[in-house]
């Protein structure tokens, strides 16, 4: 059976920092409360050379870079976003001006489980026999719709963007199993009204008019720490796995004590559960490949671990799968990638493994 491994990821995160201290100083906040309510003491937010584009596109580069790849060999680019430049054209062509080619591309919007859901779509295209190559980029820039003078949301959202390139192998790699859902009654809890077709029918309003998000905060607590355990778990049985297999746990970074619940639920200890909610904040559909980015560089993915991505997020959705890191059986030579000789069990095609792998 066909799978589709990650053999390549990135991440690009804005230079500018807002720290709770810098928060301080515009709302009614302190860093006791938000590091006590969130775990987040500072986030990445755009600047003016910024833009969804600029993060997505880095991110990218570094991926196909990873993989040793051109954007030419793609057949296809799927951007998980819900904060594009624009709405026509689609965040994915305006990446693929960027880095070239001439692969399929589009958007796919599920606000922060974007990327699971991007991912489970990419791999379906390959696990199909339709297509070898795909690129999945998670991005968002929310911090563009918060308003910095409601202290309920603007000390949540970070900006970011991160990048997997997914191909083909007959090995078992990459996502074992997915679990997708949404309950669409639950919209009114976290959503940006205007940000669409529905604008505003006020010809006087309009001009002024700038799309704030809005959220019910202790809604979507409750509803993340109930879907975060449920959904992984879903995905650990549906692999045909048990916790006690799962090497690292990569879940939505938007809250400590949603992920600790989650880590509770699960009976995960803490060192098997990737946090970096504290440096970044709420990146939306990039937390989950900058947190893989983050864990790879640090070491704590090995060539056939088991990781489990969950995510949730505006819809109300939810999102999660368990992967097989690891790149074996990914044709890495020209007669290979053609599809006329198949790479050797455990090598990369050419009978050598890739530099820094297991
Ligand atoms: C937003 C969130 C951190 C708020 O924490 P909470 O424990 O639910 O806090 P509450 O909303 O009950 O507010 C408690 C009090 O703190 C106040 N408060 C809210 N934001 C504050 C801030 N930034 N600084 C200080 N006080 C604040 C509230 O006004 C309230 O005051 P009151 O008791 O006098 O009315 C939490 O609900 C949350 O993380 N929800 C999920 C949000 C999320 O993840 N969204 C993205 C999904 S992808």
């Amino acid at each position: 059976m066909r799978h589709a491994a990650i053999t390549g990821w990135g991440m690009a995160v804005p230079d500018r920092v807002l720290t709770n201290a810098d928060l301080e100083r515009m709302v009614e906040t302190s860093d006791e409360w938000i590091v006590g309510r969130t775990g987040i003491k500072e986030r990445r937010i755009v600047g003016p050379g910024d833009s969804t584009t600029s993060l997505a596109t880095a991110a990218s580069r570094l991926a196909l870079d990873r993989a040793g790849i051109t954007a030419d060999e793609l057949d296809l680019i799927i951007v998980g976003t819900c904060t594009p430049d624009q709405f026509l054209v689609s965040q994915a062509c305006l990446v693929q001006a960027e880095l070239g080619g001439n692969a399929g591309a589009f958007d796919l919007g599920a606000a922060c489980s974007g990327f699971v859901y991007a991912l489970a779509t990419g791999s379906q295209f390959i696990q199909s026999g339709l297509y070898r190559r795909v690129l999945v980029v998670g991005v968002d820039t929310l911090t563009r719709f918060v308003d910095y003078a409601d202290r309920t949301t603007c000390i949540l959202f970070g900006d970011g963007a991160g990048a997997v390139v997914l191909e083909a192998t007959d090995e078992q790699r990459g996502l074992l199993s997915t679990v997708l859902g949404a309950d669409g009654a639950g919209h009114k809890h976290l959503y940006i009204p205007g940000w669409g077709a529905l604008v505003p029918e006020s010809a006087e309003l309009f001009p002024e008019y700038r799309p704030y998000l809005q959220m019910n905060g202790q809604e979507v607590f409750r509803f993340a720490v109930r879907v975060m355990g449920d959904a992984a778990a879903e995905a650990v049985e549906k692999a045909g796995l048990t916790f006690a297999d799962i090497d690292m746990l990569i879940p939505h970074q938007a809250n400590l004590r949603i992920i600790d619940a989650a880590a509770r639920r699960l009976d995960l200890p803490r060192d098997k559960v990737w946090v970096n909610v504290d440096r970044y904040g709420n990146t939306s559909a990039a937390s989950i490949p900058i947190a893989l980015c983050e864990a790879e560089a640090a070491g704590r993915l090995h060539e056939g671990a088991n990781v489990v991505f969950v995510a949730f997020g505006g819809g109300l959705s939810w999102a999660a799968g368990a992967v097989r890191w690891g790149t074996a059986g990914v044709c890495r030579d020209a007669a290979c990638r053609d599809g006329s000789r198949k790479p050797e069990a455990g090598t990369t095609g050419t009978g050598e493994r890739e530099p820094g792998r297991l």
